[in-house]
C-alpha cells in the first residue's frame, strides 16, 4: 500500500502512540516522524513526552498549547448546550479530539508532511473522531493508524518498542485505560471490566470519595454571561482558571463522578468510569439558570437539539454542516443566559438551591405569588379551560360504548 514519507504523530507520551514512532519508520517505510504533542491541561509534563519522542526515533518533537482553544472552542460551547451524551456523559474525552486533529492538520501543512497519524485502536470512539475530522479538514490528507492494524497485544507492543530503546511503562501493573485533560478523566478496563464490579477508589484522582470529602457542606455561586461561566463567589476568572477552581470546588466535595454503561459509535456498550467535576457543575448550574431565563418553548426546543449536538460530538461529526447549524441556534439562545447560580457542594452532591437574573428573568414575582401582591387573573383560566379541554369533551361525549 503506498505508505507516507512524512508523517505528523499525534502523540501522548503513552505505549501506543511511542510504538507508533519506530512501527511507522519500520514496518511502514515512512522516512520522518514528527511528534505533536497537545497541551490539553492534562497536569502532564510536556517537556519529558516532547524528549521521549525523539528517543523513540522522532524526527521533530513538537507540543501545541492548546488549552485556551480547547476551553473557548469545546468547552464553553459545550456547557452552552448542556451537552451530556445519553444524558448522563459530558463529553470530555471527545471535546477534545476534533482539536487535536485540527492542530495535526495544520502542523501537515506547515512541516509539508504528506499523512498525519494516530495511535487509537480500532474499536473505539477517538479513531472515528480523528479520522473523520481530519477527513472534514482536509479530505486528501492520509490518515495512518498503525495500531488499528499491528494487531500486537498490549505486552506485544511493550516488546516491541522496548527493541527500540522505548521504556515500558512504569505502571506495567496498571491494569486501567486512562484518557485525561483538564475537563476530566476517563477510566476504562481491567476489573471494570465486568460491569457488576464497582470501581475501585484508585481509579479516581479528580474527585475525593464522599467518605473522604468535608462533613461540611460549602454554598457557592456561580455568574454566567452569555451562556458562558465567568465569575465564581463573585472572583471574575478566564474560562481555563474558572474550569480549574470548578474541578477543584466540586472534586474536594466528591461531586461529578459518573459509572455508566454507553454506546460507542462502533456499535459496542461499555463500562465507563468518568470524573468530570467543574463540567459538571458547569453544566447543571448553566441548565439551571436558563429554566429561569429562557421562553418555555425556546427551552424545550433546545433540551431536544442538546441531545443531538451531543451526539454529533460523540459521533466524530464536529466539522459538519448540521453541527454548525445547531451552533447557531444555541447561540442565539444564549444572549438572555444571564445571571448567577447558588450551589450547595455536600458529600457528593451539587444541589442547586438558588438562581437569579437581574436582566433577563422571565420569573415575575406579582405572576407567581400566592400572597396579595397576586396579578394572575384567576377568573381567565376557566375560558382557557374550557377551550383547552374541549376536544376531551366531545370525544368523550361522542363515544359510544
Ligand atoms: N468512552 C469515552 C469516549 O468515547 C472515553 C474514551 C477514552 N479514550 C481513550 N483513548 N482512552 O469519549
Amino acid at each position: 500500500m503506498g505508505r507516507a514519507k512524512k508523517v505528523v504523530l499525534a502523540y501522548s507520551g503513552g505505549v501506543d502512540t511511542s510504538v507508533c514512532i519506530p512501527y511507522l519508520k519500520h514496518e511502514w517505510g515512512v522516512d520522518e516522524v514528527i511528534a505533536f504533542a497537545a497541551d490539553l491541561g492534562q497536569g502532564d509534563e510536556l517537556e519529558p513526552i516532547r524528549l521521549k519522542a525523539l528517543d523513540a526515533g522522532a524526527s521533530q518533537s513538537l507540543v501545541g498549547d492548546l488549552i485556551e482553544p480547547f476551553v473557548e472552542e469545546f468547552a464553553l460551547p459545550a456547557i452552552r448546550a448542556n451537552a451530556l451524551y445519553e444524558g448522563r456523559y459530558p463529553l470530555s474525552t471527545a471535546l477534545a479530539r476534533p482539536l487535536i486533529a485540527r492542530s495535526l492538520v495544520e502542523v501537515a501543512r506547515e512541516v509539508g508532511a504528506d499523512a498525519v497519524a494516530h495511535g487509537c485502536t480500532g474499536k473505539g470512539n477517538d479513531q472515528v473522531r480523528f479520522d473523520v475530522a481530519i477527513a472534514s479538514l482536509a479530505p486528501h490528507l492520509k490518515v495512518l493508524s498503525p495500531a488499528r492494524e499491528w494487531r500486537m497485544s498490549r505486552e506485544e507492543a511493550i516488546d516491541y518498542g522496548e527493541r527500540f530503546g522505548i521504556p515500558a511503562p512504569v505502571s506495567k501493573k496498571s491494569p486501567y485505560s486512562i484518557d485525561l485533560n483538564l475537563l476530566g478523566r476517563s477510566i476504562e478496563a481491567g476489573p471494570l471490566e465486568d460491569p457488576m464490579v464497582a470501581p475501585p477508589e484508585e481509579v479516581f484522582a479528580m474527585t475525593a470519595s464522599v467518605d473522604a470529602s468535608p462533613a461540611q457542606a460549602q454554598e457557592i455561586e456561580i455568574a454566567f454571561d452569555a451562556g458562558n461561566p465567568v465569575a465564581i463567589d463573585g472572583v471574575r476568572l478566564d474560562p481555563v482558571d474558572l474550569i480549574k477552581e470548578a474541578n477543584r470546588l466540586a472534586g474536594e466535595h466528591g461531586f461529578g463522578r459518573l459509572d455508566i454503561i454507553e454506546n460507542r459509535v462502533v456499535g459496542i456498550k461499555s463500562r465507563e468510569i468518568y470524573e468530570t467535576p467543574g463540567l459538571l457543575l458547569l453544566i447543571r448550574a448553566h441548565q439551571e439558570l436558563e429554566s429561569l431565563t429562557l421562553a418555555a418553548d425556546v427551552l424545550r426546543s433546545k433540551r431536544q437539539l442538546e441531545m443531538q449536538w451531543a451526539d454529533l460530538v460523540y459521533q466524530g461529526l464536529w466539522f459538519t454542516p448540521l453541527k454548525d447549524a445547531l451552533d447557531g441556534f444555541m447561540d442565539r439562545t444564549q444572549s438572555h443566559v444571564n445571571g448567577l447560580v447558588r450551589i450547595r457542594l455536600h458529600k457528593g452532591n451539587a444541589t442547586m438551591i438558588g438562581r437569579s437574573s437581574s436582566t433577563n428573568s422571565l420569573y415575575l414575582p406579582d405572576m407567581a405569588t400566592y400572597g396579595s401582591k397576586d396579578n394572575f387573573d384567576h377568573s381567565a383560566a376557566e375560558g382557557f379551560i374550557y377551550i383547552w379541554g374541549l376536544p376531551s369533551r366531545l370525544w368523550a361525549a361522542a363515544r359510544r360504548d
